[in-house]
């Protein structure tokens, strides 16, 4: 078998323009809400990562037909024949985001059936905001084995006060409700940029969403949804990743076509350290010359606006190597500070109490062999290892290919020294 790793050397300073792929979270969700319409939609912009396939084979499981052009970021999905509502076990092990078919599948048929991660508890990764919805708005729910089951002969509109702003549960919610006759509200909706590209793609299919202020979401119900082609927004992630990448390495980097204005808290925490940062006109492009003293800050992670926790570990990893010290707190998930144990084995001083850490920032980091524990912790690793003296190996790569199209390939072309390596074993 041969298993694959990257080597990251210590590069140059990162220098020059990038393209950004589409964003995987927006792609995602809108996949899954093809399911309520029948018939051909075309999506463009599509980052190609292997959860983007894992959600083309989950649709084809059901009955989907899709049709991929690599070449132009284009899928094809044809959901005129889907005949199944339920997710295989696999898939839905390999993808958390495959919960989202839940809310389209009951909403166009009824019914769905989808198999728990890995038959854990629901409360070790919790779905519960979103089969709650779905009872209140009248489904069964059962669990047989490891497959959770919702039916209902129809759904009814509610009035939803989240009590904590959950991007998959808006989302989930939000699709369901526009097959449900009356008004759903959500209170305490989730705001973030990919929610929205989901409520354009919605209402190009014909359903009828109002944003009104302070987050709330309300839903009217048709009787159906028509295909669609829609334009995936850009991902702000991996931009946020890039600009990174070319602050630790005292780079200068420019991205045409950042969604400068969907990052303005993380872009400026990196103006606090002091790289010069520009967004441009309309709030698209954003140019950065880092400086070459960086200081240190600090920051907590919040649902939109706030800072992403997505971009927690990346931004660690400018924190190792900055003046000064800083304290990350990561409220978002329980569980997202994997890297520190990595970046400890680089020479990065960090001590961590629950989900906060605290960062003193040394002058390098050293080369060493690092295991990606997740997506995010991934891509921090890797721009930590080009960053750092000497060579570094990174292993767990399929973490990294789940949530980027190519980044190592962006990299590579700012003058990044990252190649993949094959071990047989
Ligand atoms: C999405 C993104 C992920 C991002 C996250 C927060 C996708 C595919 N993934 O994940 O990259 O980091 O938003 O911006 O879009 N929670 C519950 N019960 C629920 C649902 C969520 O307790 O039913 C908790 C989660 O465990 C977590 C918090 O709420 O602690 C936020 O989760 P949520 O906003 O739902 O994130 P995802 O939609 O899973």
């Amino acid at each position: 078998m041969h298993a694959e790793f990257l080597v990251l050397e210590k590069s140059p300073a990162l220098h020059g323009s990038s393209e950004l792929s589409g964003a995987k979270n927006a792609v995602l969700v809108i996949m899954a809400s093809l399911i309520l319409t029948s018939g051909k939609s075309t999506l463009h912009n599509v980052p190609f990562s292997h959860d983007v396939f894992q959600m083309i084979s989950l649709l084809e499981s059901l009955g989907a037909q899709v049709f991929i052009d690599a070449d132009t970021h284009t899928l094809i999905i044809d959901t005129s024949n889907i005949s199944s509502c339920a997710v295989n076990a696999d898939i839905m092990r390999k993808m958390r985001a495959s919960i989202l078919v839940m809310g389209p599948l009951l909403a166009r048929f009824g019914k769905a059936a989808i198999a728990l991660p890995g038959g854990c508890l629901i409360g070790d990764r919790p779905i519960d905001m979103h089969l709650n919805a779905f009872a209140r708005m009248g489904a069964g729910i059962s669990l047989d084995g490891s497959y959770l089951y919702a039916q209902a002969t129809r759904l009814n509109p509610q009035r939803f006060i989240l009590s904590y702003p959950s991007v998959g549960a808006t989302e989930n919610i939000m699709m369901a409700a526009t097959l449900t006759e009356g008004k759903t509200t959500i209170v305490n909706a989730a705001l973030e940029p990919e929610v929205f590209d989901l409520i354009a793609i919605l209402q190009k299919m014909g359903a009828q969403i109002e944003m009104l202020p302070a987050g709330v979401i309300e839903i009217v119900g048709v009787k159906e949804l028509k295909p669609v082609t829609h334009t995936i927004i850009m991902d702000r992630l991996e931009a946020g990743t890039l600009l990174l990448a070319a602050a630790v390495t005292g780079g200068e980097i420019n991205l045409p076509r950042a969604p400068g204005s969907s990052l303005e808290v993380f872009l400026e925490k990196l103006s606090e350290m002091g790289h010069s940062v520009d967004i441009g006109i309309d709030g698209i492009g954003v140019h950065l010359k880092a400086t070459k003293s960086p200081r240190a800050v600090s920051f907590k992670t919040m649902p939109y606006p706030g800072f992403p926790t997505d971009l927690q570990a990346p931004m660690m990893v400018a924190q190792c190597l900055a003046d000064g010290t800083s304290v990350i707190t990561e409220t978002v998930f329980e569980n997202r500070m994997l890297h520190v144990r990595e970046l400890q084995k680089m020479g990065a001083h960090i001590e961590l109490e629950g989900m906060v850490a605290k960062i003193k920032g040394v002058d390098v980091l050293y080369g060493a062999s690092l295991i990606a524990p997740d997506i995010r912790a991934s891509a921090a690793l890797v721009i930590a290892g080009v960053a750092a003296q000497g060579t570094s190996t990174m292993t767990g790569i399929h973490h990294l290919l789940r949530g980027y199209q190519d980044l190592c390939g962006s990299l590579q072309k700012l003058g990044a020294r990252i190649t993949v390596q094959s071990e047989v074993s």
